[in-house]
């Protein structure tokens, strides 16, 4: 087979190479190609580029310069293989092979394999995921100016003092949200592409929660309050979970899930404008980061009902590990009744110790509830949802 190209006063150093390879491509291997051009260093050219690619200039040594295509194009080809279908639901089980190929690209063997730990796509998945992932990306807001920091910030020295404490054990628990993910999507194969993005814009979403409450904690002047020791022994626990569903499951189904109800306390008990705006925030994100816990851990509940064996262990396992701590910072609690009583009248602060009781309440109804969802039967719910940490995250 015999094609011809004409380069006419361009070089192969100037781009006529592409020219070149296109009138190469529909060649079989040994098909010529012969190229005319006006260029003086031509016929050095190809030769060089020709031996660079695998294909060799005849020995005619007029003009114009004959090329017979050889073998290597093909070659490096061959074994190649596509990283999954391009289009709807990955594949059920990600080749490390494919490494950071894009999902659907024709993958050229021998490439360096990518070391991530979730390959399985039941091991990682929810039909959800591309949904949440979209709302998030649409949902983004900016804290610069999602919140009216002007706004008069005009709250008794005291009540203050406690909003500062709550901002303080706020952003100790968005920071353990944050890592997590991360930690996750560090070893998830870049394969489900979904699941990558959404918990991108999970670490996102809390790098924004760790500013807000960071922020409002220090707007009327500092300092902030106190970490007590258990709530980090509690959150640590959650650092330490090695596995995607198990980490998932305490973090955003239990810890989250429980964080809904104290978001929506401190919005309605909010004493400005500042802080019920940042708890507003927050809670529309943690839907999602709860949505998407939820239905994962479902989607691995269909998949094997004994998996429910596993989680229940692992709610037990962290129980046991924290048997000995404290779990709510004491300071942290006294600050939420603070907050909802207004004022130090002792039948304002009466009520606001019941507004506490009620919101425990609330969060336990809450967890029993995203836990019979997974198909707990209801007394074993109740157990769980009370062995569930008192720090609330
Ligand atoms: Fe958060
Ligand atoms: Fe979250």
């Amino acid at each position: 087979m015999r094609a011809t190209t004409d380069l006419d006063g361009l070089g192969l150093d100037e781009g006529g190479h592409l020219l070149v390879q296109r009138a190469l491509e529909p060649l079989p291997p040994g098909g010529r190609l012969t190229v005319t051009g006006s260029h003086p260093a031509l016929r050095v050219h190809l030769a060089a580029w020709c031996r660079e690619h695998g294909h060799r200039v005849t020995e005619n040594t007029g003009a114009p310069v004959e090329i017979i295509k050889g073998t290597a194009g093909e070659q490096r080809w061959r074994g190649a293989s596509r990283a999954g279908p391009a289009q709807g639901p990955p594949d059920e089980r990600a080749d490390p092979r494919w490494g950071l190929a894009a999902r659907g690209a024709l993958v050229e063997a021998g490439g360096p394999p990518i070391g991530a730990e979730w390959t399985e796509r039941e091991h990682v998945w929810a039909d959800i995921a591309p949904r949440l992932y979209a709302a998030a990306a649409a949902g983004g807001w900016d804290p610069a100016t999602a919140v009216d920091w002007a706004a008069p910030v005009d709250v008794p020295p005291e009540i203050e003092r406690a909003v500062v404490q709550i901002m303080t054990y706020l952003v100790e628990n968005e920071q353990a949200a944050l890592i997590i993910p991360a930690r996750l999507l560090s070893q998830l194969h870049p394969h489900f592409r979904e699941v990558m993005q959404l918990l991108a814009a999970q670490a996102a979403d809390e790098a924004r929660h760790v500013e807000v409450f960071t922020r409002r904690g220090l707007l009327t002047g500092g300092p902030l309050g106190t970490s007590g020791a258990g709530g980090r022994a509690s959150l640590q626990t959650l650092l330490g979970e090695p596995d995607f569903t198990t980490a998932g499951f305490l973090l955003s189904v239990l810890g989250e899930g429980t964080f809904l109800d104290l978001l929506r306390f401190l919005h309605r008990h909010a004493p400005d404008p500042v802080t019920a705006g940042v708890s507003r925030l927050a809670l529309r994100d943690e839907a999602r980061h709860v949505a998407f816990g939820v239905s994962h851990t479902a989607h691995m509940v269909r998949a094997d009902p004994s998996y429910l064996g596993v989680l229940r262990q692992s709610v037990e396992r962290r129980h046991a590990a924290l048997l000995d701590v404290a779990g709510l910072n004491a300071e942290v609690f006294d600050a939420l009744v603070l907050l909802a009583a207004g004022s130090w009248e002792p039948a304002e602060i009466g009520r606001g110790w019941r507004a506490v009781r009620q919101l425990l309440q609330q969060m336990d109804e809450g967890r029993q509830r995203r836990l019979a969802y997974l198909g707990f039967p209801d007394d074993e719910a109740a157990e769980l949802s009370a062995l569930h940490t008192r720090n609330f995250m």
